[in-house]
């Protein structure tokens, strides 16, 4: 067990070792079983955790003002628009000002080109650290809790399958953020990851050649695969969630015809039924109900997508006590 994450970032998970990332499991599982038994365990007391979001959220904000809150200390939402960004204060002002304020500063920054920028720049003048609750690249959150889940229900992850797939949804054009950190961290924990995806939907070259380095290193295989059923065949974890096509266009009209070319793109129980038996589905939610994925599969008996859900509360719990301590 690592004991010196004090201070630290989490801005995505590839900055933290593999010892780190152990404890975050080890402390997270240790406070769902206190949680589970009513033992109080108020790490955070009298710290505060300003929650700056410039998009909306149901989980992200509902897991860390909960989980702020049992650790006893207190968080603040903050809605971008009622600062005075859009007036003048730049990332310093917000970086410099809120880090003498808060204990920690948490943002949701997820516009294309822009996200992780902001971020970068809050955590660079901040005396505090910072928590990335989800920006255009990264959701190292989400991912924490997905590879938390994926321990508590299949076991140690070296060697076991993931299908890290795109599907087809018409909401808007989602951020590729989630499936740029599950690549990156799979591939550390041995996992044998197969990203599948129409030739539109390409990840970020570099996020992509980090991912094959880590599976080289942790003995792991990460391959890529354009037929979504094949993907499926035999996989112990199926992660089907759609992205846009942001590599190609960032804009919602061009995107949305691309996308509206793999509307078969949807995870059904006859899809389901390609993979292991014993096969996971797993989505970050929101899903685009009987569109990305149908009811029948999102409410089956191969769904963790609630224990996934509730796993945020736990994941994130354990970063901010160990950060902010
Ligand atoms: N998975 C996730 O980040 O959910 P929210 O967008 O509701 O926070």
């Amino acid at each position: 067990m690592q004991t010196n994450m004090r201070g630290m970032d989490m801005i995505t998970t590839q900055e933290w070792t593999k010892d780190q990332i152990d404890t975050i499991m080890e402390v997270a599982m240790d406070l769902k079983k206190k949680r589970a038994l009513g033992i109080p365990h108020a790490y955070l007391r009298d710290k505060v955790l300003a929650m700056m979001f410039f998009f909306s959220s149901t989980r992200t904000r509902g897991s860390f003002e909960a989980g702020m809150a049992q650790l006893g200390g207190h968080p603040a939402f903050i809605d971008s628009r009622t600062t005075q960004i859009k007036h003048g204060d730049t990332t310093k002002e917000i970086g410099d000002i809120f880090g003498r304020y808060f204990d920690g500063i948490a943002i949701r920054e997820v516009t294309w080109g822009q996200g992780n920028k902001y971020i970068r720049g809050v955590a660079e003048a901040s005396r505090a650290p910072v928590l990335n609750m989800q920006c255009d690249i990264y959701h190292p959150h989400q991912i924490l809790a997905d590879l938390m889940t994926i321990i508590e229900k299949k076991g140690d992850p070296r060697g076991k399958t993931i299908t890290v797939s795109w599907a087809y949804a018409s909401s808007y054009l989602k951020p590729i953020s989630v499936p740029q950190s599950l690549i990156l961290l799979a591939t550390r924990f041995g996992m044998n990851v197969r990203l599948v995806r129409p030739p539109e939907f390409k990840l970020m070259p570099d996020i992509v050649q980090q991912a094959r380095d880590n599976a080289r290193k942790h003995h792991g295989s990460f391959e890529i695969m354009e037929d979504f059923e094949a993907g499926m065949a035999g996989s112990d974890v199926i992660y089907a969630k759609s992205w846009g096509p942001l590599l190609v266009t960032a804009d919602p009209e061009e995107g949305k015809a691309i996308t509206d070319k793999y509307k078969d793109w949807i995870t059904d129980e006859r899809r389901i039924a390609m993979a292991a038996e014993d096969a996971i589905y797993m989505h970050p939610l929101p899903a685009d109900r009987d569109i990305e994925v149908t009811s029948a599969v999102l409410d089956g008996p191969h769904s963790v997508v609630f224990d996934q859900a509730e796993n945020r509360l736990h994941a994130q719990k354990a970063v901010m006590a160990l950060t902010m301590s």
